[in-house]
């Protein structure tokens, strides 16, 4: 049986990212740079790795930057052109060339299966993705590969877990899994934000999933489930009833960057990573942690 493709992803970035305010009280949590790119970006070039086409961001207000970023800055781009600074502007003219993208608004934050409802009419009947920006995952094959592979397997809604410290599903939505295969699970029930002791595994669900459009006129009737809103997870769970779902375990590290401890270890890791950053970073890193002794605190260099 043929599968239809994965063209479309939808980027829902319409939340309050209460969690990193004040940082996010005139900015989007999705603009917060890791090293130097925006949380944003390093999930856009993830999708376009696993072959997306269509970006579909479900803003809200504040986050106008958003479409900034990703739009041509013709000013800049001569600026950088006149000042010899030829990689940058080609770094600058990639990101605007990405590919196609849309901006659908939630006009008020109801949860996130209103905010993947919003996308509705850009999706039309196709199965889609949706990837969260706050969750980075840093892996050899991109995360949203991983799920496109697996959905091509199996011809159903995939998403996107890990196994997280059983204390801390209550801040996931969680599934009951049937182990099929190696990493593989059919996924028989989900619950959203349980108490440890009602979770039924601790796969949380980690911000990347693959799904049909049938998910839509179950979303259209979802009620606000826990924290008042409209939960993707509760319309998850009524379509899992009605066709295949499978949890797939993604491999590769994963970080929650929507939460400020999540975001400074993201930080840290890319920055350790970065070829151009990582080796003087990392000398800091170490004379930082000494346990007595001076440690270096300031450097300049201009680049
Ligand atoms: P989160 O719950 O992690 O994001 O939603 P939040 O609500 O912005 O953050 P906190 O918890 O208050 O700090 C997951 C994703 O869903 C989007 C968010 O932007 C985030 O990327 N979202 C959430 C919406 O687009 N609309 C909503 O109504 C809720």
């Amino acid at each position: 049986m043929s599968t239809p493709r994965i063209r479309k992803a939808v980027f829902p970035v319409a939340g309050l990212g209460t969690r990193v305010l004040p940082a996010t009280k005139a900015m989007p949590k999705e603009m917060l740079p890791v090293v130097d790119r925006p949380l944003i970006q390093h999930v856009v070039d993830e999708a376009r790795e696993a072959g997306i086409e269509h970006f579909i961001f479900v803003t809200g207000r504040n986050k106008g930057v958003i479409e900034d970023h990703f739009d041509r800055s013709v000013e800049l781009e001569e600026n950088l052109k006149g000042s010899g600074k030829a990689q940058l502007l080609s770094q600058m003219r990639h990101i605007s060339t990405l590919a196609n993208f849309c901006y659908v608004r939630q006009s008020e934050a109801l949860g996130l299966g209103h905010a993947v409802l919003c996308a509705q009419r850009l999706i039309g009947d196709e199965p889609f993705a949706v990837i969260l920006g706050d969750e980075i995952i840093d892996a050899p094959v991109p995360g949203l590969a991983q799920l496109i592979h697996a959905y091509k397997k199996r011809h159903g809604a995939v998403l996107g877990v890990q196994e997280v410290p059983h204390q801390e599903v209550n801040r996931y939505g969680i599934v009951s899994p049937r182990a099929m295969t190696a990493g593989l699970h059919r996924v028989e029930g989900l619950i959203e934000k349980p108490a440890p002791a009602e979770a039924p595994s601790n796969l949380a669900v980690i911000g990347r999933y693959v799904l049909p459009p049938e998910i839509f006129p179950i979303l259209r009737k979802t009620q606000p489930g826990k924290n008042g809103e409209i939960q993707l997870t509760d319309a998850l769970r009524e379509l899992a009833k009605k066709s295949p779902m499978y949890a797939l375990e993604v491999q590769g590290q994963r970080y929650d960057a929507g939460d400020k401890l999540g975001w400074l270890i993201a930080t840290v890791e890319f920055a350790l990573k970065n070829p151009s950053l990582g080796p003087d970073f990392c000398d800091y890193l170490q004379n930082r942690m000494r346990p007595s002794g001076e440690h270096r605190t300031t450097r300049s260099r201009k680049a």
